[in-house]
C-alpha cells in the first residue's frame, strides 16, 4: 500500500488518535482524501480498513457479505509450494512458491476470474513498486522452464483475480495496480514464514537419492509446525514435488491474518510408503542397486559431517547456485556434483575432506583438494548446522558468478560474492 492509504486507514481505525497526533502535518492533506471518498459506503470501500470482526473466511453464516473484507466465494486460501528436481530450480536447500490460490470452501476453485485485469508486465511493475519482493521471488518462485515472469502471469491471472479482496473497486484510490502488487507481496510474506526444507530436515528428513520416508512421517514433521494437515503430492514415482498449505483469512488478502486450515478437496497423492526426496542439481536416475543406507545430517545444530555427501552452493547472486567439483572449485555448469568424503577428526567437532583428487585444503586463502596436498595437510573443517564452515565461518567467496564452463575458485577471504555450501549425504 501507498504511504497515503497507510496513514488514511489509521486515521480512521479506532486506535488512531494518537496515531493522528504522529501524523502531524499530513492531516489536511488526510481531511481532504477522507472528503473526497464522500460518505462511508454501506459496503467497506477499503481492503486496508477492513472491522476488526470481520468473519473469518468459509466460516460466515452468509449475512456478511462485504468481499472486500471477506474472501468469498474462494474463502480456503492455500500457499503451495514445490520441489523441482527435474529440472531443479531454486536453492538446493528451499522449496519454492508455486502459488497463492483462493479455492472454495468445499475445496472446489475458480479461475480466470476477471480477464480484463490480467496482466503481461509482472516484473515491470514490481520493479516500480516492490524491488524487494522481486528480488526474492527471482529467486524463490521459479518457473521449471525457465520463464518466471511467465509463470507469475500464470499465477496472477488464474488464481489472483480470484481473490475478492484484491478487486480495485476494494481499493480506496486503486492506481498502479496495487492489486498485482499486493498479491505478489503477500504470497512472499506468507511463504516466508513456511520453511519447509527446515521443518523437514529437523525432522531428519533430508533430500537423498536412496533413502524413502513415510507419508506418516513426513505429515508429521509438517504438521507439528503448521498445526494442520498439510496436501503432500508426489509425481507418479512417488518421490514428493509439491506441499499444499491450507488457510482461512480474517479480513483482505492484503492485511488480514492467515489462519492455519484443515485441507479441504483433493487429498495428498504421495503413497503411504517409499517416498522419495531426491536432491536438487543431480542429473542422471536415482540408483536403484545401492544397499547404502543414508543417514540424513538433521540440519540446525552444529555436528561433524561423516561419510561420503555432495556440496551444494548458493549464493545471492543467484538461484542456480551449483555445487562444488573434484578439486574444491565451484561449478555451475550442469553435470553431477563430486562426492566428497568428511572424516570426522577426534576433537568430536570438526572433520576433513577429500575426494577423487585427494585430500582438501585450504591454502593461500583458496580451497584446494588435490593429490599434492598430503593428508597430514588436510584441513578441518566444520558444520554449523546449515552450511560447511572453515575457521569458524560459513562463508565462502568467489570473484565472480562462474559461467558455463568456467570452475570459480573458492576462497575463505572476502571477494564480490559470498557463498554457502549445504551438505546431501550420499
Ligand atoms: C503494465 O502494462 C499496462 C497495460 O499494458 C500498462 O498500462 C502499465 O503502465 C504497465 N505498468 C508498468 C509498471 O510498466
Amino acid at each position: 500500500m501507498t504511504d497515503g492509504s497507510r496513514l488514511l486507514s489509521l486515521l480512521t481505525a479506532p486506535r488512531s488518535v494518537s496515531l493522528v497526533i504522529n501524523a502531524g502535518i499530513m492531516l489536511p492533506v488526510l481531511f481532504g482524501a477522507l472528503l473526497g471518498a464522500g460518505p462511508a459506503a454501506a459496503t467497506s470501500l477499503f481492503a486496508d480498513e477492513c472491522p476488526a470482526d470481520a468473519p473469518l473466511s468459509c466460516h460466515a453464516n452468509g449475512d456478511y457479505k462485504d468481499t472486500c473484507c471477506f474472501n468469498s466465494p474462494g474463502g480456503q486460501l492455500l500457499l503451495t509450494q514445490f520441489w523441482d528436481t527435474d529440472p531443479s530450480t531454486g536453492p538446493a536447500d528451499s522449496w519454492t512458491i508455486h502459488g497463492l490460490w483462493p479455492d472454495n470452501c468445499d475445496g472446489s476453485y475458480e479461475q480466470f476470474c476477471a480477464p480484463q485485469r490480467e496482466v503481461s508486465n509482472i516484473t515491470e511493475i514490481l520493479t516500480q513498486s516492490a524491488p524487494c519482493t522481486l528480488k526474492y521471488m527471482a529467486k524463490y518462485w521459479k518457473d521449471y522452464h525457465g520463464d518466471d515472469e511467465d509463470f507469475w502471469e500464470h499465477e496472477f491471472n488464474k488464481h489472483g483475480t480470484c481473490i475478492s479482496t484484491l478487486e480495485p473497486d476494494c481499493y480506496a484510490d486503486f492506481e498502479g495496480r496495487r492489486d498485482v502488487v499486493d498479491f505478489f507481496k503477500r504470497a512472499v510474506m506468507l511463504f516466508k514464514t513456511l520453511p519447509s526444507y527446515n521443518w523437514l530436515a529437523e525432522a531428519g528428513i533430508l533430500p537423498s537419492l536412496t533413502a524413502t520416508y513415510t507419508l506418516a512421517q513426513i505429515q508429521e514433521a509438517l504438521t507439528a509446525q503448521h498445526g494442520h494437515n498439510v496436501i503432500i503430492n508426489c509425481n507418479n514415482n512417488n518421490e514428493i514435488n509439491e506441499l499444499w498449505y491450507h488457510y482461512n483469512v480474517k479480513g483482505s488478502i492484503q492485511e488480514g491474518d492467515f489462519i492455519p486450515a484443515e485441507p479441504v478437496g483433493s487429498p495428498s497423492t504421495c503413497k503411504a510408503t517409499g517416498i522419495k526426496y531426491l536432491p536438487k542439481y543431480t542429473t542422471g536416475p536415482p540408483s536403484t542397486t545401492t544397499t547404502t543406507t543414508s543417514v540424513p545430517i538433521p540440519t540446525g545444530s552444529p555436528s561433524q559431517l561423516s561419510g561420503k555427501g555432495r556440496f551444494y552452493v548458493s549464493t545471492d547472486a543467484d538461484s542456480s547456485g551449483g555445487f562444488l567439483i573434484s578439486s574444491g572449485t565451484w561449478y555451475r555448469g550442469g553435470g553431477t556434483p563430486a562426492t566428497y568424503t568428511a572424516t570426522p577428526n577426534a576433537d568430536g567437532e570438526t572433520f576433513t575432506l577429500s575426494t577423487s583428487k585427494g585430500p582438501c585444503a585450504v591454502q593461500a586463502d583458496v580451497l584446494n583438494c588435490a593429490a599434492s596436498v598430503s593428508a597430514s595437510d588436510a584441513s578441518f573443517f566444520g558444520w554449523d548446522g546449515s552450511y560447511l564452515t572453515y575457521d569458524d565461518s560459513n562463508t565462502f567467496y568467489a570473484t565472480s558468478l562462474p559461467s558455463g564452463t568456467t570452475q570459480g575458485v573458492v576462497y575463505t577471504v572476502p571477494k564480490a560474492v559470498e557463498i554457502r555450501a549445504s551438505w546431501i549425504q550420499s
